[in-house]
């Protein structure tokens, strides 16, 4: 496996790959990685004659009292796993490389941005469209690969790809699970062993919802209601938003009918951990 730590060289590379008429595939990351991770590159990995995985943990995305410093890293380890799973080139910019002095634009996808994270990350989804552009324009990329965990990340990137006209394809990978459903997260490794029970009504309130959807309830408002009775009768639990929206537009709906997804970021802790899930009942 190569790495590359400059943008220049890691151009250079990507042209030459396209040159000779090897499909690339990009799956951008900010490292500490986990199986989801791992099952991006492994689709990647099938979907192109070239794997490039971006390590870099992006300071735009984190507001002033977030957890940049504290986020966790493991280049080597990170490293040692993208050889595993069959990752031909890590690209691993230091902040200085992607971010140099006098740098002063930024991608604003706007609508779907503000709503969900955005409404208490403010600053996040500019962070996340301006970095992934600069990746897919370094890397130069015919497909990446996203997970769903993130679903108004992949909504933003799929929604700034198509107005931008990118050309390059955008796939989505289903959330990995620990045994226990708790959705993998590279923040997971932040939560004591309490916390990391309350970080389980997560998947408890999914599971409810669905468990209610199955059984009839149609209002969005009774579901939610419901969902932070069940969060908050868990230790450490401080609810950022519960939502029921439409999946391309993140506006709220007041009814479950057509495809719906429910949307969960709840702090245990300090830790944020979001979950989420797709509702159809037609
Ligand atoms: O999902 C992530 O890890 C990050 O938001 C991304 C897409 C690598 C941009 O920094």
């Amino acid at each position: 496996m190569e790495t590359i730590d400059t943008i220049t060289g890691m151009q250079k590379r990507s042209e030459e790959l396209r040159l000779s008429g090897k499909t690339i595939a990009l799956v951008p990351t900010m490292g500490f990685f986990h199986e989801g991770h791992l099952e991006l590159m492994r689709v990647g990995r099938h979907l192109a004659d070239k794997l490039i995985v971006s390590i870099f943990v992006n300071p735009t995305q984190f507001g002033p009292s977030e957890d940049f410093e504290e986020y966790p890293r493991d280049m080597e380890g990170d490293l040692e796993k993208a050889r595993e799973v069959g990752v031909d080139l890590a690209f691993i910019p230091a902040a200085e490389e992607m971010y140099p002095d006098g740098f002063q634009t930024n991608v604003t996808v706007e609508g779907i941005s503000k709503y969900l994270c955005g409404i208490s990350r403010p600053h996040f989804f500019g962070g996340i469209a301006t970095i992934v552009t600069k990746l897919f324009n370094i890397t130069k990329p015919h497909l990446s690969i996203f997970g769903e965990k993130d679903f108004q990340q992949l909504a933003v990137i799929h929604r700034m790809v198509k107005d931008l006209d990118m050309g390059i394809e955008i796939v989505g990978v289903p959330t990995v699970r620990e045994p226990d459903g708790l959705a993998m997260s590279s923040r997971n490794s932040c939560l004591s062993s309490e916390e990391r029970r309350s970080a389980l009504s997560l998947k408890k309130s999914i599971d409810m919802a669905n468990d209610m959807v199955g059984g009839g309830e149609k209002d969005a408002a009774g579901i939610i209601s419901a969902i932070q009775a069940l969060i908050s009768s868990h230790l450490f639990t401080k609810i950022d938003y519960i939502s029921i929206c439409d999946p391309i537009t993140m506006e709220d709906k007041a009814t479950i009918e057509g495809e719906c997804l429910l949307a969960l970021a709840v702090k245990i802790g300090k830790t944020r951990l979001i979950d989420n899930c797709l509702i159809d009942i037609d």
